[in-house]
């Protein structure tokens, strides 16, 4: 099969184009490098045969066009990412995800080509209920608040693909992933777990925003992986949503404690509010838990690996030379 992998130079689409690959598939992954790197490809995929990285953007009509074109399959993972990133840039939050996925979902359409839509936990909201399903109501906070504008376009983002199965039979799976981890990842963005082990293994401090006992579950970027190529390979997951990710909750002060004990590190533990973390009225929610039973039901799925097994293979990443961003 030939496989167009969006954002395949970051750090879940890298894993995701090395599966493909290991598969014996042939895979084109479309890269504009804002926040993926070449090195999530190199030598993990660059150097293989079947694979070809192009440098551009899927908001290039044409080019997206031509690509999907030479795809039987395409999954579509590029997006603005990074709370961080998102809160300071509401603007290119809304274009780079909502507006981009347009562009890939209008180019699958008129070639009759299925598509994966990678969503996010983030379309619940504050949450209202626990843990999170598929077909929970969804409570989004206000426009003024950046944060919500990744959201409301993540769930753009489903509404259209859905749309699109609903109204044209357009094969579409969508996955909403909850915080994903492993090697490669970027914490420039804000992303927790690789600033925590860097901050461990420097001995500086470790930055816990808030009081610390706001709660996420952490799932290898692996699973993940697995999870998203099975549901892509039976026609039964389309016109769906499925969430993806780890049960098991951990407050962030949890994994502070975690990520010292396993890296063998004597930082300290300290709190910084949200306000100087991101932005003034910075809203958060306090407990990120999945309902996975649909995905476990349907394909089997089950996380394999633990948070300590994550850190530890994190530590040996960064020892390596790894990421550091
Ligand atoms: N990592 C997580 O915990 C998590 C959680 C929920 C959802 N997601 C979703 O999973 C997908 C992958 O995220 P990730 O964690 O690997 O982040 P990432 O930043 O490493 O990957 C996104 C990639 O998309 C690329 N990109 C952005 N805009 C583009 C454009 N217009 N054209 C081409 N490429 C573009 C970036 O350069 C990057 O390589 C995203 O859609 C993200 O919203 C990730």
């Amino acid at each position: 099969m030939r496989y167009l992998v969006t954002g395949g130079a970051g750090f879940i689409g890298s894993y995701l184009c090395e599966a493909l690959l290991d598969a014996g598939h042939s895979v084109i992954a479309l890269d504009n490098l804002s926040t993926g790197r070449i090195e999530n490809i190199e030598p993990a995929c660059l150097a293989r045969p079947g694979f070809t990285f192009i440098e551009g953007t899927v908001r290039d009509e044409e080019l997206t066009g031509r690509l999907v074109d030479d795809a039987d399959v395409i999954f579509h993972l590029a997006s603005a990412v990074g709370v961080s990133l998102v809160v300071n840039r509401p603007a290119h939050t809304i274009e780079e995800t909502a507006f981009a996925s347009e562009v890939v979902l209008n180019a699958a359409l008129e070639r009759n080509r299925p598509v994966f839509i990678a969503s996010s936990s983030e379309v619940y909201g504050k949450g209202v209920s626990l843990p999170m399903a598929e077909d929970d109501d969804l409570l989004l906070g206000p426009p003024d608040k950046g944060r919500w504008a990744y959201a409301c376009s993540k769930l753009l983002d489903e509404f259209l693909a859905l749309a699109y199965y609903r109204e044209y039979d357009l094969p579409v799976v969508v996955g909403r992933f909850f915080n994903t981890v492993g090697a490669r990842q970027a914490g420039r963005w804000g992303m927790v777990l690789p600033n925590f082990v860097q901050q461990a293994m420097r001995g500086d401090p470790i930055v816990v925003y808030g009081d610390g006992e706001q709660t996420r579950c952490f799932v290898h970027v692996s699973d993940v992986v697995g999870a998203v190529i099975k549901l892509m390979n039976r026609p039964e997951s389309y016109g769906k949503v499925y969430n993806i990710g780890s049960t098991d909750e951990l407050t962030m002060n949890q994994l502070a404690e975690r990520v010292r004990s396993v890296c063998g590190s004597s930082s300290p533990i300290e709190h910084l509010p949200y306000d100087e973390a991101y932005t003034e009225g910075f809203e958060d929610l306090r407990r990120r838990v999945p309902d996975i039973s649909r995905v476990r039901d349907e394909i089997g799925f089950e996380p394999t690996l633990t948070i300590d097994e994550i850190i530890r293979e994190l530590r040996i990443y960064y020892s390596k030379g790894g990421g550091n961003q």
